[in-house]
């Protein structure tokens, strides 16, 4: 693993190693402390767009390691503004071990990871989120098991950025996945294409629908995300008016199994994708899944770094 930029690099193998590796890392750090085993490497936090948690973790992550992170600003560097991104990977790549980048265009991520000289993490794109991805199959292994085969998720709303990573996480752990979404906001015919292609491999079931009730039938998981992402404000009216009948309600939950667990990468946006009372009520794991961000991603590091 040279980067970390789409879980659909990982073979399933590795995927499963990183999960692995988390669990170590959480373990050790809960019963005390992690040993710094990045001491003296540094990570460059680039970020085109606000964060909590990826920055927040991310640079906590790095401390507990005993590395450094520096944080730097949609103002700073400004990517493809102030100076190609080329130019900034090569350059920033001469200071720091390792980039994250949290970016508008993944044409962005991949430039940068082809002209740094060190590895790059995706803290987020407009294509996918892989670090919480695997936060969220940390999350879904320590609520369902190791073994997902049989299991399925069922995904609410738009098939966006961490809808693709929910796919090519489920798909090559052998998860069932299903997304409910409102015709013309599907997921990426290649992005579908590429699940279809690890879900033949590992031998589980996908399915796309209009329908919610269908998609959470049976479901172990249901898991949600705002209607509008990040650069998508100006159609956040006409999406809250489209995606309404896609609510994550008590009367949706109360359609999938008895112990399904409810899941949001958060930000919530209450009252729109979920309501307070699934936000906070038994069946929800939102806080143990923003927690496990920082675990999921001190494994990644310390594969890329240590
Ligand atoms: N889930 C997530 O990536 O949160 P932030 O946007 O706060 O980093
Ligand atoms: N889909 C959201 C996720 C935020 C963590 C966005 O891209 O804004």
């Amino acid at each position: 693993m040279k980067h970390f930029l789409s879980l659909a690099d990982l073979t399933p193998d590795e995927m499963g190693g990183l999960l692995d590796k988390a669990i170590a890392l959480k373990t050790e750090w809960k019963q005390g402390g992690n040993r710094p085993i990045l001491a003296g490497k540094s990570l460059g936090l680039l970020f085109q767009k606000p964060s909590l948690r990826t920055r927040v973790s991310f640079e906590m992550g790095m401390v507990h390691l005993g590395g450094y992170a520096l944080y730097l600003s949609p103002f700073e560097i400004q990517l493809g503004k102030r100076e190609s991104t080329a130019d900034v990977a090569r350059v920033l790549s001469r200071y720091v071990d390792g980039i994250m980048a949290r970016v508008f265009s993944h044409t962005d991520i991949l430039e940068l990871a082809e002209y740094s000289s060190g590895p790059v993490i995706n803290g987020l794109s407009d294509y996918n989120h892989p670090c919480q991805g695997l936060a969220d199959f940390l999350t879904i292994v320590e609520n369902k098991g190791h073994d997902l085969r049989g299991k399925k998720i069922a995904f609410i709303g738009d098939g966006n950025n961490v809808a693709t990573s929910l796919l090519f996480g489920a798909t090559k752990l052998g998860m069932d996945f299903a997304i409910a979404g409102a015709a013309g906001y599907e997921m990426r015919e290649d992005v579908w294409h590429l699940g279809q292609q690890f879900a033949a491999e590992s031998g589980c079931h996908i399915a796309a629908t209009t329908d919610p009730v269908e998609a959470v039938t049976g479901a172990d998981v249901i898991y949600t995300d705002v209607w509008a992402s990040m650069g998508q404000e100006e159609e956040a009216a006409e999406r809250a008016r489209i995606f309404m009948p896609y609510q994550v309600n008590t009367a949706l939950v109360a359609q999938a199994k008895p112990d399904v667990i409810v899941m949001h990468c958060l930000p919530a946006h209450r009252g729109q994708e979920i309501t307070d009372a699934v936000c906070d009520g038994p069946h929800s794991v939102l806080w143990d899944q923003a927690e496990n961000r920082m675990h999921a991603q001190k494994a990644i590091l310390a594969e890329l770094l240590a």
